[in-house]
């Protein structure tokens, strides 16, 4: 059996890097043919060096629709992990998509919770085009009949630390729940390494996961586990507080104290909403103490 044709678009990005890395691993052992799909200013010098990459370029506006559809012609699978602009920008990609014969799978860039309807009325999510993944891409796809998955995501690992979303000061060994149940429901947390590599395994079994929405994290805890992790880590008693319903109700307001008020929202109500979680084999999964102590060892040096 041939080997998958797998493009991804935003391989410079924050997620992007780690899904690149993953994919290019897989192309490593002959499992499949990458292809970066890149914008005319995307900076290409970022790919690695001594690594055989193909690369393609791709025009995602009016004009660009028959650059595009080359470009993606003989793909059976598409990643895409653009933001901001470029999520709007990725309808002229489900126009190109909807011309190829090949396509198996196209997975958006959503990576997000499963916002309710209300939830995306919130004009604060306005400013990272929340609502456009479902309301415009996600729709559009369907209707084009082009094969897509929702990728749904708990805490990513880079935003978990710095206690932009959840309340958590690990360096100083405090923490702050929204209500008390936080401590005996479990918070979800997807490590991008894990990200990348489930999304490259989930692109070689297309027909896995096609027309699903599913939830992909490799790490849930309760809030006690958290502070007796930390008071292991720190040798004396983490300091536990409240997040008051004041701050929650001020973080609706912007972007990504919304971000944070969803985690929050679903974690203290154990109610992550849509999204079958999907097990991936073969990944080396690293424990909470492990990323702890890791980004406490980065942030001290
Ligand atoms: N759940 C969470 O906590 C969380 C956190 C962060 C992000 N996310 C989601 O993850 C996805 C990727 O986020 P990220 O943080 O990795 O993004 P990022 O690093 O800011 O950007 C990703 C890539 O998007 C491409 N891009 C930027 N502007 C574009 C435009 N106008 N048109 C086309 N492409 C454009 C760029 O790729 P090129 O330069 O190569 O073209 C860039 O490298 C988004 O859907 C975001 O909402 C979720």
């Amino acid at each position: 059996m041939s080997i998958l044709n797998i493009g991804l678009i935003g391989f410079s990005g924050r997620l992007g890097a780690h899904i690149l890395d993953h994919l290019i691993d897989a192309q490593n052992q002959d499992k499949l043919h990458l292809v970066i799909l890149h914008r005319e200013n995307s900076d290409l010098s970022k790919l690695p060096p001594h690594v055989e990459i193909e690369t393609r370029l791709i025009q995602l506006d009016e004009r660009g629709v028959e650059v595009t559809k080359k470009a993606v012609e003989d793909l059976d699978v598409v990643i895409s992990s653009v933001w901001y602009a470029g999520i709007p920008s990725q309808v002229y990609l489900i126009d190109a998509l909807a011309s190829s014969s090949r396509i198996k799978l196209f997975i958006p860039s959503d990576y997000g919770l499963s916002w309710t309807n209300e939830e995306l009325d919130n004009s604060a999510l306005e400013f990272g085009h929340i609502k456009v993944k479902s309301k415009v891409i996600e729709k559009k796809a369907n209707e084009l009949n082009v094969p897509i998955v929702n990728v749904r995501v708990g805490c990513f690992d880079q935003t978990f630390f710095p206690g932009e979303v959840i309340g958590l000061d690990a360096q100083t060994n405090k923490i702050r729940f929204y209500r008390e149940t936080a401590l005996k429901y479990q918070v979800r947390i997807t490590t991008l390494d894990y990200l990348g590599y489930a999304l490259t395994q989930l692109s070689l079994d297309p027909s896995r996961i096609a027309g699903k929405t599913i939830t992909l994290y490799d790490i849930a805890l309760t809030g006690q586990e958290i502070v007796d992790v930390l008071t292991v880590i720190h040798g004396s008693p983490t300091e536990v507080a409240k997040f008051t319903e004041e701050e929650y109700q001020r973080d609706l307001k912007d972007f990504s104290g919304s971000i944070g008020a969803g985690v929050k929202k679903r974690w203290v109500e154990n109610d992550w909403r849509v999204g079958e979680k999907v097990e991936i084999e073969g990944y080396t999964h690293v424990s909470f103490e492990d990323i702890t102590r890791k980004w406490l060892s980065s942030v001290s040096t």
